[in-house]
C-alpha cells in the first residue's frame, strides 16, 4: 500500500470534497429509487442490465462509491456490498442515506486503484462514473481483478469514447458532430474549468488491458438513450446521444 495517494488522486478528493453537495439530491433520489437506472440519462436497468448477473449472496464491491445508491441497489436484490470512495464529503452523504433508509454495509475512505482488502474476496464488482473513470485503469481494472473471485464478474459504465472525442473543453457547450481531439494516445483528460483529471482509453486498449488484467470480455454495451429521456448534465444533447452513445458499459469476466 502506498503511503502517498498520486497526485491524480488528491486532485480528484478536493474536487469531490466540494462537490458533493451538488450530488446529494442525486443520491437521494437514486435511494428512493424502485429500480436501478443509469447513467447522466437514467437508462431503465430494464434496458442494460447492469445487474444481470447478479444473484442473491454475492459479495460486491462498488469502486467509487460516492453517495452509494448503487450499493444500496445491490442490498435491495441480496448481495452483499461494500463501498469505496475517494470523497469523505461523498460518504457523509452515503452514510446519512443509510441510516434513512435502514440499511447498512460497509463504507471504506479511500483510493479504489488500492483497496484495503484481500485478494479474491469479491462475486461482483462494478463502477458507474467512479474508479471507472476517476482512477488510472492501468491502476483500478487490475486491482478490480485482485480483488475478484475466478468467475467473478467486473461491470462498470463510463462517458463514450465518440463523446470523448467530440466534448469541448467548456463543459457548457454540448458535444458536437465533429472529433476535435486525437483517439491515438488518448488517456488522461484534464478540464480548463475545474482541478480534476479523468481517464478514458480508445476501446482496442481497454480490450487488451482488460484481457491483460484476467478478463475475458462479455459485452461492451454502446448506449442509445431512449427518446424521450432527460438529463441535467449540459454537455449532451438527446438529439446528439440518440445518434451516437454518449455512454458506454462493460461487462467483463475473470478467468477461472
Ligand atoms: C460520479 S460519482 C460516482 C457515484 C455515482 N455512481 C454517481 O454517478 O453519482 C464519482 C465518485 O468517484 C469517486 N472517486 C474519484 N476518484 C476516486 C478514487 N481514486 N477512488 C475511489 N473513488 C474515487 C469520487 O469521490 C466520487 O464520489
Amino acid at each position: 500500500m502506498s503511503a502517498e495517494l498520486p497526485e491524480y488522486v488528491r486532485r480528484n478528493r478536493a474536487e469531490w470534497d466540494t462537490w458533493a453537495q451538488q450530488y446529494a439530491a442525486a443520491g437521494e433520489r437514486n435511494w428512493s429509487a424502485p429500480d436501478p437506472s443509469w447513467g447522466i440519462w437514467g437508462v431503465p436497468e430494464s434496458d442494460l442490465g447492469l445487474l444481470s448477473g447478479l444473484q442473491r449472496g454475492m459479495e460486491a464491491i462498488e469502486l467509487g462509491c460516492g453517495t452509494a445508491y448503487v450499493s444500496a441497489w445491490l442490498a435491495g436484490r441480496g448481495a452483499s456490498p461494500v463501498g469505496i470512495d475517494n470523497s469523505e464529503a461523498q460518504l457523509a452523504t452515503a452514510k446519512r442515506l443509510q441510516e434513512a433508509h435502514g440499511i447498512d454495509f460497509p463504507l471504506l475512505h479511500g483510493n479504489a486503484e488500492e483497496v484495503p482488502l484481500p485478494d479474491a474476496s469479491f462475486d461482483f464488482a462494478i463502477s458507474e462514473y467512479g474508479a471507472s473513470i476517476w482512477c488510472d485503469p492501468y491502476r483500478w481494472i487490475p486491482e478490480a481483478s485482485r480483488l475478484l473471485r475466478p468467475g467473478g464478474q467486473l461491470v462498470f459504465l463510463v462517458n463514450s469514447v465518440q463523446l470523448m472525442l467530440c466534448a469541448p473543453d467548456d463543459p457548457d457547450t454540448k458535444a458536437g458532430a465533429r472529433l476535435l481531439r486525437p483517439l491515438f494516445g488518448m488517456k488522461r483528460f484534464e478540464w480548463p474549468d475545474d482541478d480534476s483529471v479523468e481517464f478514458h482509453l480508445p476501446h482496442g486498449e481497454l480490450i487488451a488491458l482488460l484481457r491483460d488484467s484476467g478478463f475475458e470480455i462479455e459485452a461492451l454495451i454502446e448506449v442509445q438513450v431512449p427518446e424521450g429521456s432527460t438529463t441535467t448534465f449540459p454537455y449532451a444533447d438527446l438529439e446528439w446521444c440518440r445518434r451516437w452513445p454518449c455512454e458506454e458499459v462493460w461487462k467483463a469476466r475473470k478467468r477461472s
